[in-house]
């Protein structure tokens, strides 16, 4: 998009009237600014957007060529060009694998999903021949937070062994999953794209002991699920045991691939195919419907319309459902690690600002920690509210309650209140979106999840970024290791100087404190 096409938009947030006027100058705009599709009902209307602006941003739509872009990936072009890669994620639950990637990718999956099922049914046993009872993944960033995310919004479908999730290299996490489970009866999944993350690398080969030290043959308790089957073949997985996925696949897109395994391994490969199913289905919405129909591209202009036009640095996703309380986790990578960017594919400075800071809790919890800060501070906050318009547990009424909240948090920060006593007024004019699914079963979690993965994309292209690498978070990774070097030698770098003094003392503190291993 280029300075001028920018410019005209952002001027078209200047002076914009009130949410309440605008209400009441067209009552109709719930209708305009509300879209369904795929069973997810989706309510904008108190976003701050009149028709202008609105119809300004519908153009915007093509004037970067949102669906364009779609053919590009699907017809396997490099779009991310900075690693020079297709970006495939569509095509690993295309319902008729017909293209080559799709090929590629189904075969796997169909794999995994046999592996998952044989595991379940105890077909697939330990070294001893006892089945599996724990599942643990052992990855972090997109080879952890989307599985996680899904097995724990999809646990009322679980009928297979107990999965956990170990992603930090902080030693409690693998302890905590470890404790209870009994090595004769674990199945550890090393999910990683590289297969040489340090953290999933560093626990791998602790939970390779703590099998190895009671099993005959530890590679009978392993599954890899990589693009990288030769270093993982090497470091000792068997070859019918190492589930593929492909370098067209960011880590952040690939919970439709094989590591999505896990999952399988909770659900069954059946609910699996059904999650696959429904972000098809909005894959086919994304691809198909006119814009002010279409809810990623609607979701996507009002995201963007919020961080580049109207300078709002956050975003808070509420879901009000506490089973998908690591929503606000999984966003927070697939935004943040895809459009946290200064510059834009061509190299320069971006226009306005990329992604916002993705946050948030279940609600109504959150209610009771920030949400005076959202009603009434200082910084304006997006909210997004997540919710099932079916409802989740055993308590119906309890959900009517959950709902009522999220129509009066809604309310509360657009319409405000005038009060004769300052603190007790509320300034009302603050943004929020209200998704509702039908229910929360795997095929809705997945064309909710396809949702986000073609906004985020598509916040990208309005942005300019390239939303499928990731070197920002490369120069951590380098600098630990040297820190690393200096803390395992005692001897901190001359390079080290910013950071000296604080190694130093780790490095001092660290020879008075007893070792674990
Ligand atoms: O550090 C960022 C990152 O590269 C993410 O993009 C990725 O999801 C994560 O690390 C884990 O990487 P891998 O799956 O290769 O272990």
């Amino acid at each position: 998009m280029d300075a001028e096409v920018f410019q005209s938009l952002k001027n078209l947030t200047h002076g914009l009237a009130p949410l309440v006027e605008l209400f009441q100058t067209d009552p109709s705009r719930s209708k305009w600014l509300t879209v369904e599709a795929c069973g997810i009902h989706a309510d904008f209307s108190r976003q701050r957007i009149n028709k202008s602006l609105y119809e300004a941003l519908i153009h915007s739509v093509d004037v970067v060529d949102v669906q364009g872009s779609f053919s590009k990936m699907m017809a396997g072009d490099i779009m991310n060009v900075t690693e020079d890669r297709a970006v495939g994620h569509m095509a690993l639950r295309a319902p008729a694998p017909s293209s080559p990637l799709a090929q590629q990718a189904s075969g796997q999956l169909e794999r995994a999903k046999a592996l998952a099922d044989r595991v379940r049914s105890g077909a697939v046993r330990g070294a001893t021949g006892k089945p599996f009872a724990t599942v643990i993944n052992i990855g972090i960033g997109g080879s952890d937070l989307g599985p996680a995310m899904v097995t724990r919004a999809l646990r009322r479908s679980a009928s297979g062994p107990v999965v956990k999730f170990v992603s930090n290299i902080d030693a409690a996490d693998l302890d905590e999953a470890l404790h209870g489970a009994q090595p004769e009866t674990t199945l550890i999944v090393v999910s990683s794209k590289t297969f040489t993350t340090l953290e999933t690398m560093h626990n791998a080969e602790r939970a390779r002991q703590w099998i190895q030290a009671s099993v005959p043959n530890w590679a009978n308790h392993f599954v890899a699920a990589t693009s990288h089957a030769e270093t993982a073949l090497n470091w000792g997985i068997q070859k019918d045991r190492c589930l593929e996925f492909f370098d067209w696949v960011g880590g952040r897109f690939s919970l439709s691939s094989v590591i999505g395994f896990p999952v399988m391994c909770s659900i069954g490969a059946d609910q699996f195919s059904d999650f696959l199913a429904g972000m098809s289905e909005l894959d086919h919405h994304a691809m198909n419907s006119p814009t002010a129909n279409n809810l990623p591209v609607m979701h996507a202009l009002m995201w963007w319309m919020n961080s580049a036009l109207h300078s709002f640095p956050t975003v808070a996703v509420i879901p009000y459902s506490h089973d998908l309380s690591r929503l606000p986790a999984y966003l927070q990578q697939l935004v943040m690690e895809s459009n946290g960017k200064s510059v834009g594919v061509d190299g320069r400075s971006v226009l306005g600002g990329t992604s916002p800071v993705v946050w948030g809790e279940s609600g109504t919890n959150g209610q009771h920690a920030f949400f005076q800060m959202l009603h009434q501070g200082t910084q304006i906050v997006p909210v997004e509210f997540v919710t099932t318009g079916a409802s989740l547990g055993a308590d119906d009424e309890a959900h009517d309650l959950l709902f009522a909240n999220v129509i009066a948090q809604s309310e509360a920060l657009a319409a405000g209140r005038t009060h004769s006593e300052p603190h007790k007024a509320f300034e009302g004019n603050r943004p929020s979106s209200v998704l509702v699914l039908d229910e929360l079963s795997p095929r809705r979690l997945g064309s909710l999840i396809a949702m986000y993965e073609h906004s985020t994309a598509i916040q990208g292209w309005l942005m300019g970024v390239n939303s499928f690498d990731q070197w920002g978070v490369e120069l951590g990774k380098i600098l630990a290791v040297d820190a690393a070097k200096a803390i395992a030698s005692g001897v901190s770098e001359d390079e080290q100087t910013m950071t000296h003094p604080l190694l130093n003392w780790y490095i001092s503190i660290r020879k008075k404190l007893p070792r674990n291993q």
